[in-house]
């Protein structure tokens, strides 16, 4: 075996983009060459890049490798196997891995977005072209949750998962606990440090980690890709008195994507949601990542690393390509499938809409501190048979004239409907007691 591996001549791959992860894959596959080679039977050597920017490239690359600015050249040279995709986003990357699969190339990608939104068309033309598509490093970075969903779990049927997948925000709410500041200053720290992009809009409003949680969603359940049903909601409205109250009540607050099977359907979302403090996903600080998957055989698994960077991400995208390069002359039929269900035995389980979601809920009611109030919320809620778990009232605040004071009610319930709390929460608020708009964030127990 070892005479044959070193026979063979290298697989070649070609590089669409050498940004951060680019060069991360260029210097880990240098490195680790020997070891790679020794894992996945032959070598593996990135033999052309393309990226607009030529002086960047070669400077990332070196010698004796092809560099060029035309993304179509790679595709078209007959000598490359694999292409990775590093672009991002869903125009021109769109494009350049279809016409990839059309060549009969196999294609990694760290593209959740791509994936997320365009995973039907893309899977459909790589299974009918008989490629692959590999995409660990779309999800959670470093971390390996593709390959444990897919292949690890493969003999549970997974119940839900959910994970701080998305590290910008959840270095965000950490320095906000840490430090007790409000959302928009942290904010602009993340940015200063490079922890937040200049257009943080995907990271903060959740669509990062919805796109991530779609793709976990699809390959745990065996459903098609469905992004357009993801509730996503992110953190930009949550205040730093939120934060210090769940803590009073033993919770921590974290941006989770959630994907839960139940008997009416799939349950696929992103928001802030309190998590009691003694659960090792409440502990996850900084910009680290973190899943949980619970399976009916295994039972609750924890996966934990970075979920961004340079070589932590060309760390998922190598063992993409070793993956490919031991599997590509085998039968199509007998690889992992794309989606780890095979396509003709996919469910057709729908996506619930959030008013059948059901879970706990924090809520934070400001109200007039005057005789009957909490009564009337109670019942409000008893009314509407929704169950209260725990309440904490805040010392009163004198505001305004003569001694007229108002109060932080917190309650937190037990497992409801959320269109029952929908409608519980509009009575609520029309009460004039009820003197600002009304909190709710989403509470998981995880256990
Ligand atoms: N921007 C992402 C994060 C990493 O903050 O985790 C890439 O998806």
């Amino acid at each position: 075996m070892l005479h044959k591996t070193k026979r063979m001549k290298p697989i070649q791959v070609g590089l669409l983009g050498i940004g951060t992860v680019g060069s991360g894959t260029f210097q880990v596959l240098q490195r680790n060459q020997e070891e790679i080679k020794r894992r996945a039977g032959r070598g593996i050597e990135i033999t052309m890049v393309a990226d607009l920017d030529l002086a960047r490239a070669k400077a990332a690359v070196g010698e004796g490798v092809q560099v060029v600015n035309d993304a179509r050249a790679v595709i078209a040279n007959p000598d490359i196997d694999i292409v990775i995709e590093l672009i991002g986003g869903y125009g021109i990357a769109k494009e350049l891995v279809l016409e990839a699969i059309a060549a009969g190339k196999h294609v990694v990608t760290a593209n959740k977005a791509l994936l997320a939104v365009h995973g039907t068309e893309i899977f459909a033309a790589a299974h009918a072209k008989g490629v692959m598509v590999a995409f660990e490093a779309a999800v959670a970075g470093g971390i390996p949750i593709i390959k444990a969903l897919r292949e690890g779990l493969t003999a549970n049927s997974i119940q839900w998962i959910a994970g701080i997948i998305n590290g910008t925000t959840n270095f965000i709410l950490s320095e906000m606990r840490d430090k007790g500041l409000d959302f928009g200053t942290v904010l602009k720290e993340a940015q200063r440090l490079g922890y937040a992009e200049a257009d943080p809009t995907f990271d903060i409003e959740g669509i990062d980690a919805a796109h991530k949680v779609t793709l976990m969603s699809a390959i745990a359940f065996g459903i098609p890709v469905q992004f357009d049903r993801a509730h996503v909601e992110g953190i930009t409205k949550l205040a730093a008195q939120d934060i210090k109250y769940a803590e009073q009540l033993g919770y921590r607050i974290k941006l989770l994507g959630i994907t839960k099977r139940k008997p009416q359907g799939i349950e696929l979302r992103v928001h802030p949601s309190l998590v009691p403090a003694k659960r090792l996903l409440a502990n996850v600080e900084g910009a680290m990542n973190a899943v949980v998957v619970n399976g009916d055989a295994v039972g609750t698994t924890l996966y934990y690393g970075k979920g961004a960077g340079s070589e932590p991400t060309a760390s998922a995208v190598i063992a993409d390509l070793v993956d490919i390069t031991r599997l590509h002359t085998a039968d199509a039929a007998h690889r992992v499938p794309h989606l780890a269900f095979h396509p003709d035995a996919m469910s057709d389980l729908k996506v619930l809409p959030m008013a059948e979601v059901v879970t706990s809920y924090y809520l934070r009611l400001r109200v007039a501190d005057e005789a009957g109030v909490l009564a009337q919320v109670t019942g409000l809620l008893a009314t509407a048979g929704i169950s209260i778990d725990a309440v904490l009232q805040r010392e009163a605040d004198e505001v305004g004239g003569e001694g007229s004071t108002q109060t932080d009610l917190i309650i937190l319930t037990h497992d409801t409907r959320e269109g029952t709390l929908d409608d519980a929460l509009a009575q609520l608020q029309a009460l004039p007691t009820v003197l600002a708009p009304i909190v709710r964030i989403r509470k998981e127990e995880l256990s």
